[in-house]
């Protein structure tokens, strides 16, 4: 089969040639029709991810496809998805709904999951809440914005650029706002921070009084260290998210959170937004559209 091997941290992706996956016990053999870029992809690639494959190897950690029996289905792939092929994990494949493409099958799984997680179960999100979303024109920001509307809170969007925020207001965004223009008296009870860096560390001073930071990414800068006087002071926290180590420790609540995120897709509240799709070929043209933040929603390649 074909797929696009890293060889080396900083090298550029080489379409090879490589041997078909063989699926283990518990495994189903996913035929790729959408693979989706991750921010992980993009870490990775540039020796920033804490726990790297050991390289040469095949990135891509979410797909959509069909099993052997044609059935229709998204998966997360731990790894080995920008391929033809691809080896899954039974209990990580979901069924895709009936109007869903491939390409918005493999921009579900991990953006919303890291959504969803943290707003139901770690900050229990109430009705007419206030959350503020970083990079809410993104993969997960978009997801964010999605999920937080659902559950009947109001979001003030925040991002990169005046043309993104056109998209996070069309996804139901109340306020939006370039990063330089925030308010600063701007106060809200949930900050969704797939940041890091200075943004991360301006949204605890955003915080209304019993508000949390929830902490997913550090694309823009590593965390600064968080003085727990300063959360006692005001009455906040900060609660960290990492979907990977999840799955591992705790797969009930990720099979919990995808039935209700399929239910939520299937009744037209969410869905995932698609801003790009390349061919495999175009591996690099699409991970420099991420890493340069000119991509909105999910990037996807089609093998
Ligand atoms: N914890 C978890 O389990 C988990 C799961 C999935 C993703 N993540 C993390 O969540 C973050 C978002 O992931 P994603 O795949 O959805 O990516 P994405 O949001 O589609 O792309 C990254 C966005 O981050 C913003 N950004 C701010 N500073 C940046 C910088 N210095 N370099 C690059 N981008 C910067 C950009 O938006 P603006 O231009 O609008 O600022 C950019 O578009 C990543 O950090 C990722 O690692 C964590």
């Amino acid at each position: 089969m074909k797929a696009a091997v890293l060889p080396a941290v900083d090298a550029a992706f080489e379409l090879r040639d490589v041997p078909d996956p063989v699926p283990a016990d518990g495994q189903a053999l996913v035929r790729v029709r959408a693979a989706g870029i991750n921010f992980l992809d993009v870490l990775i690639r540039r020796g920033r991810y804490p726990q790297p494959p050991e390289l040469p190897a095949i990135l891509g950690s979410e797909v959509a496809g069909e099993l052997e029996d044609g059935t229709r289905v998204a998966a997360l792939t731990g790894g080995q998805g920008f391929a033809e092929l691809v080896a899954v994990d039974r209990a990580s494949v979901v069924p895709l709904p009936d109007d869903a493409t491939f390409a918005e099958g493999a921009g579900f799984l991990l953006t919303f999951l890291t959504a969803w997680v943290p707003l139901t179960r770690q900050v229990r999100l109430r009705e007419g809440a206030r959350v503020l979303v970083h990079a809410a024109a993104g993969g997960v920001g978009t997801a964010a914005i999605q999920c937080a509307r659902a559950l009947d809170a109001e979001v003030v969007a925040a991002a990169g650029s005046e043309e993104k925020l056109v998209l996070c207001r069309e996804l139901g965004a109340a306020e939006a706002y370039t990063y330089d223009a925030i308010p600063d008296d701007l106060r809200v009870d949930v900050v969704v921070d797939p940041v890091g860096g200075d943004l991360f560390a301006q949204a605890i001073g955003r915080l209304r009084p019993l508000g949390t930071v929830i902490a997913i990414g550090f694309g823009g800068g590593l965390w600064e260290d968080v003085q727990p006087a300063n959360l006692v002071g005001r009455n906040v926290g900060v609660q960290g998210v990492y979907i990977g180590r999840l799955m591992r420790h705790a797969p009930e609540v990720i099979r919990e959170a995808l039935g209700e995120l399929l239910e939520l897709w299937e009744a037209g509240a969410i869905r995932p937004v698609v801003g790009r799709e390349l061919p495999l070929e175009e591996i690099e043209a699409a991970l420099d559209l991420v890493e340069s933040r000119r991509s909105v929603g999910k990037v996807v390649l089609v093998p």
